[in-house]
């Protein structure tokens, strides 16, 4: 079985990894925060230039642009031979990024795929991503058993840069849809009908989606553990809008509801499920 380094064990990273071990992968991981590589139940390493020595496979799984190129900066300058190893990022970084990393791979006779995912933590750990990769097709033949362990839906879709904007395109609708039914719970629940109606009868009318379904029970509830932090959907959304001004192509409401989103960490609600939105909208409406 093919021998994996898996960087970066957070919400996703963790599952993720443990799911390619459970299907019986040779697994190794490393975390900046190195208790959570220890407390992984995998076999870990302490210093991530290490996983360039035996594994054939590196997998990335970080927060954004910044700290996969921090990593791959850590490879680079590790002076390691890295020709002949295939690297493939999970994470969502700005398409830009994914082209930066794919040429320094290349140059350096390394073989890179950008694999963004759709779908949370519960799709995660059951390998039910879709997962969208971008990058050589026959590098992409040769790893795929990797992608049907940790996914359902597949998608190739060819040129660097590709996939990572799919996700984007993907998160807009997904950070945009949050705030529209947050703003519509509490416009309901001002003009005085109750939250759990609201949320049952938009279930059933306009708001069926696969976002209401997965975060009715926070809304309603107020139960913010994270799935996918405000943190990510802020930073997704500022990608999308860098990437829309670079086309000249305005994303009206997503500017507005980044801004939702910028308020919310501004309110210390950064590192909580982005259906803390909810918040903003009750701050706004005088709710308390
Ligand atoms: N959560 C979701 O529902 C979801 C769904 C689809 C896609 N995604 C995307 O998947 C990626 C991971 O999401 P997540 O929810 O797992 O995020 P997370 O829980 O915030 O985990 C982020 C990971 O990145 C590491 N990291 C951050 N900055 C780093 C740096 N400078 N150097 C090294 N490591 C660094 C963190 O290490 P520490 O432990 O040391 O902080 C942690 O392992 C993100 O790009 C996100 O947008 C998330």
């Amino acid at each position: 079985m093919k021998k994996i380094g898996w960087i970066g064990l957070g919400h996703m990273g963790l599952p993720m990894a443990k799911n390619l071990s459970k299907a019986g992968y040779d697994v190794k991981v490393w975390n900046r925060t190195l208790e959570k590589a220890k407390g992984s139940g995998l076999p870990y390493v302490e210093d991530v230039e290490q996983l360039l020595d035996d594994r054939e496979v590196i997998i990335t799984m970080l927060f954004g642009s910044e700290s996969v190129k921090e990593v791959y900066k850590k490879i680079f300058s590790s002076g390691k031979n890295i020709s002949g190893k295939t690297f493939i990022d999970m994470t969502t970084i700005h398409p830009e990024t994914a082209k930066e990393i794919a040429e320094e791979l290349l140059k350096r006779k390394a073989d890179f795929l950008e694999a963004p995912v759709i779908g949370s933590v519960i799709p995660a750990k059951k390998g039910l991503l879709t997962i969208v990769v971008s990058g050589d097709e026959e590098v992409y033949s040769r790893h795929s058993d990797i992608f049907n362990i940790l996914g359902k839906e597949i998608f190739f879709l060819g040129d660097y840069g590709t996939a990572s904007t799919m996700k984007l395109v993907n998160n807009t609708v997904l950070g945009n849809i949050l705030a529209t039914i947050c703003e519509a719970v509490i416009f309901a629940e001002k003009a005085g009908v109750n939250r759990e109606t609201t949320l049952k009868i938009l279930s059933h009318g306009a708001g069926k989606s696969m976002v209401l379904d997965a975060k009715m029970e926070k809304i309603l509830h107020e139960n913010y553990e994270t799935h996918f932090s405000v943190n990510l959907i802020h930073k997704d959304l500022s990608y999308a809008l860098d990437l829309s001004q670079r086309k000249q192509n305005p994303l009206i409401i997503t500017a507005v509801s980044r801004e939702l989103y910028n308020s919310a960490k501004a309110n210390h609600l950064g590192e909580l499920d982005f259906a803390a939105v909810l918040e903003v909208y009750k701050k706004l409406s005088g709710i308390s």
